[in-house]
């Protein structure tokens, strides 16, 4: 039955809404249930063996009452043990961005293996690798490790020892990973522990200045006293909603940093939507260093890192005269076989300009699909993507800075989109809105997200199906 109401533009914070989104929320969960008996068996009451029950803490942030089992995720699909298949626009968060499983990585990986598993030392496609890095990336010298968190780790330890500077900066909202000196926001000026932080007894504020990204002046003055060893930025903000840089923002970033001698390190390892060679080689950005990982192997656990020739003087220079003994970078299953072998499939086969066509045009589709369902259901939120990567906002935009992403996320609105974004047959990121397109995306897998956001965006705005 359609309701007919109307309803006013950010009217999706009344009582009646919140009421609303309660009853939605128990109807989508009952329906997901009940399609799903057999992860219900499997996960209903947890995993047995885990923690919490569940492999990794982080999938309890899925929407879902529990999560479902998979038994296939293939291209830019996701297939359930209660055979229910999803678009998936997820695709692990950026891991599978490339779609999943992409054949000439499986192909790679199935032939190298045979070869040897891990073994420290180069093997033939490592030989292979490290020029198209140096092409791809426009940087001359690169280490492989095996998450983005630890490359943005080395890097930083590379920054902090070639200037012998002990801080960072970052920017407010911030994500790089697992990197303890990241964890700060900013509270009345000052860097402080963010709140949810497990196990920490430092004060991370004594490393880490922070700053509102798009706050040039404030930038400036963070980097004044001439202490700061680098500043680790996303070029787009991707996980604090999507935060887009101001027009001459990375112009005054980086020359900012070069008058004060601090290095600057661009973290591409969601931005990498945005062209081959990511946002940097498409907007000519200028980074000393330069980290990216999630999809660099189609999904396989590896990462990179990579430095200017200038840097990577410096950093021969300390390292020969510091004394022996650990460096505190690199961990032992890193810069394996089957990392190369599937890199090396990633940038010769799956990562070509014409892969990124294909997402590109994909993902404007989405956004001008996403756009008008939100003006057809009368809701003030808005859309942002960069490349492949589409973001929508619960929240008038444009957004500025962290401090306006973290105010407009609305976490239970989002929850219910996600969850019957499911029941519709469509999979998007737990964290926030993020959807990707790859290059097995089609058309018709957006057509019907798009369709299913429009009838959960009107049903949210009051206009909706309540039947
Ligand atoms: C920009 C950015 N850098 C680094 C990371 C860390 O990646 P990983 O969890 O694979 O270490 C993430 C994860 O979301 C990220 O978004």
């Amino acid at each position: 039955m359609a309701q007919g109401a109307t309803a006013a533009a950010g009217n999706v914070g009344t009582a009646d809404t919140a009421a609303r989104l309660h009853a939605l929320r128990m109807r989508e969960a009952e329906r997901y249930a009940a399609a799903r008996p057999r992860s219900r068996a499997a996960m209903g009451q947890g995993a047995a063996g885990f923690l919490g029950g569940l492999p990794m803490h982080w999938m309890a942030d899925w929407p879902m009452p529990f999560p479902f089992v998979v038994s296939e995720a293939k291209g830019a699909r996701i297939v359930d043990i209660d055979g229910i298949a999803l678009d998936d626009f997820c695709l692990g968060d950026t891991g599978a961005m490339f779609g999943h499983a992409p054949e000439p990585v499986t192909r790679a990986i199935a032939a190298r293996s045979r070869g040897g598993l891990t073994t420290m030392l180069p093997g033939g496609d490592a030989l292979a690798v490290g020029p198209m890095l140096a092409e791809t990336f426009g940087l001359p010298f690169w280490q492989v490790a095996t998450t983005a968190s630890d490359a943005n780790r080395f890097a930083l330890r590379v920054a902090r020892a070639v200037t012998g500077r002990p801080k960072i900066l970052v920017f407010n909202g911030c994500y790089h990973g697992a990197v303890d000196e990241t964890f700060v926001t900013l509270r009345d000026g000052q860097a402080v522990n963010r709140p949810g932080l497990a196990g920490e007894f430092r004060d991370l504020g004594a490393g880490t200045r922070v700053v509102e990204f798009n706050d040039t002046e404030a930038l400036r003055e963070a980097l004044g006293a001439g202490d700061v060893a680098c500043v680790i930025a996303e070029p787009v903000m991707t996980n604090s909603c999507m935060v887009l840089p101001e027009p001459g923002f990375h112009a005054a970033l980086r020359a900012a940093t070069r008058e004060t001698g601090t290095l600057l390190l661009i973290d591409e390892t969601h931005t990498i939507s945005t062209a081959r060679g990511g946002y940097t080689r498409r907007h000519g950005l200028e980074p000393d260093l330069f980290v990216l990982g999630k999809p660099i192997a189609g999904g396989l656990p590896a990462s990179i890192w990579g430095m200017t020739g200038e840097i990577a003087e410096r950093w021969s220079a300390y390292a020969m005269a510091k004394p022996a003994g650990h460096s505190g970078i690199g961990t032992t299953l890193s810069a394996n076989p089957l990392q190369f072998a599937a890199m090396r499939a990633m940038l010769e086969e799956v990562m070509t300009d014409a892969a990124y066509e294909h997402m590109e045009a994909l993902a404007i589709r989405l956004a001008a699909g996403l756009d008008e369902a939100i003006a057809a259901a009368g809701l003030d939120w808005h859309v942002v993507r960069v490349g492949a990567r589409v973001e929508f906002v619960c929240a008038p935009g444009p957004l500025g800075n962290g401090a306006e992403a973290a105010a407009a996320h609305r976490p239970e609105l989002e929850a219910v989109l996600h969850l019957a974004l499911v029941n519709r047959g469509v999979l998007i990121a737990p964290f926030h809105n993020m959807m990707l397109c790859s290059p097995v995306t089609g058309a018709d897998q957006v057509d019907r997200l798009v369709a299913a956001f429009g009838e959960v965006a009107a049903e949210i705005a009051g206009h909706g199906d309540r039947t």
